[in-house]
């Protein structure tokens, strides 16, 4: 059976890691982001099928699209939330369009490919999702409490669907197994997103005293030993970090 992905948030740093390995196993990936240019240069270096769709997961239409594509395609088996930001700032900054931002993209987002993606996984029985969130959700850290929360959203969302597909498969119905990534920090363009500068500067520098920090290959990885797991076999979550990484 030919695999078919959406990856969202694929035309850069993990997103765009996780879409090569996925078609590089043979998946039919649709690369879903706001920036055409990103993906179109992603799909150039991908070995494997991708097929670019731009879009923007705060829009229900545009993620609609994009599963519906690859619902004509065969029928959308994997997707994998990973758009995300982390327009993070001190709370005493506060600054309700960045933490709207936050919500509407890490939160809302998620749940919009959810609800496009799952009416088709479960006319055929099956299906995986698997969602990015942050060692952040399970340990907030200064600075970045919204962001925090947004994951720490994300991980209930993600674990409840979890249960709720397992009850159901229990009950005769479709398999969909459902997965948690949390990672600690990887080399990405993530802090771009970050728009006071200070904060910006620190999370930067904490990146940078890293001995090593985690590439998005490795998050690939994780995402890798989940999908290629049994039908039998449902990866809840993995969490990893940088080795020196404390919380
Ligand atoms: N880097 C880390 O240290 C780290 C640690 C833990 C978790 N994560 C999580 O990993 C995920 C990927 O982040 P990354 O580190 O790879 O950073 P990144 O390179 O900035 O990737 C984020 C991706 O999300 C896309 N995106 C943002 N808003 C979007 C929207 N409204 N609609 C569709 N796509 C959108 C961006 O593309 P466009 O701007 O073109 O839309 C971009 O490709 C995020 O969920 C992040 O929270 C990262």
């Amino acid at each position: 059976m030919t695999h078919i992905a959406i990856v969202t948030g694929a035309g850069t740093g993990i997103g765009a890691a996780i879409a090569t390995r996925l078609a590089a196993r043979g998946d039919t990936v649709i690369l879903f982001g706001r920036r055409a240019d990103r993906l179109e240069a992603v799909a150039k270096t991908i070995n494997g099928t991708a097929i670019v769709n731009p879009g923007d997961v705060r829009n229900r239409e545009d993620v609609l699209a994009a599963v519906t594509r690859a619902e004509e395609l065969g029928g959308l088996t994997h997707l994998v939330n990973n758009a995300g930001i982390m327009p993070i700032a001190p709370m005493k900054h506060a600054n309700s369009d960045d933490w709207r931002d936050t919500l509407e993209v890490n939160v809302l987002g998620a749940l919009h490919t959810i609800e496009a993606a799952l009416p088709g996984m479960r006319s055929r029985a099956s299906g995986h999702i698997v969602n990015i969130s942050s060692v952040a959700g399970r340990n907030p850290f200064p600075g970045a409490a919204v962001y925090s929360a947004s994951k720490a959203a994300l991980d209930s969302l993600s674990e409840g669907l979890r249960a709720e597909a397992a009850a159901d498969h229990k009950r005769g119905g479709p398999a969909i197994r459902v997965t948690t990534i949390s990672p600690g920090a990887v080399t990405t363009n993530l802090t771009e997103s970050i728009r006071d500068e200070q904060t910006r500067a620190g999370t930067e520098a904490y990146y940078d005293n890293m001995r090593a920090v985690l590439s998005p290959d490795d998050i690939a990885n994780a995402v890798m030993y989940a999908v290629e797991q049994p039908p039998r076999v449902c990866v809840s979550e993995i969490v990893l970090r940088p080795t020196e990484m404390i919380r």
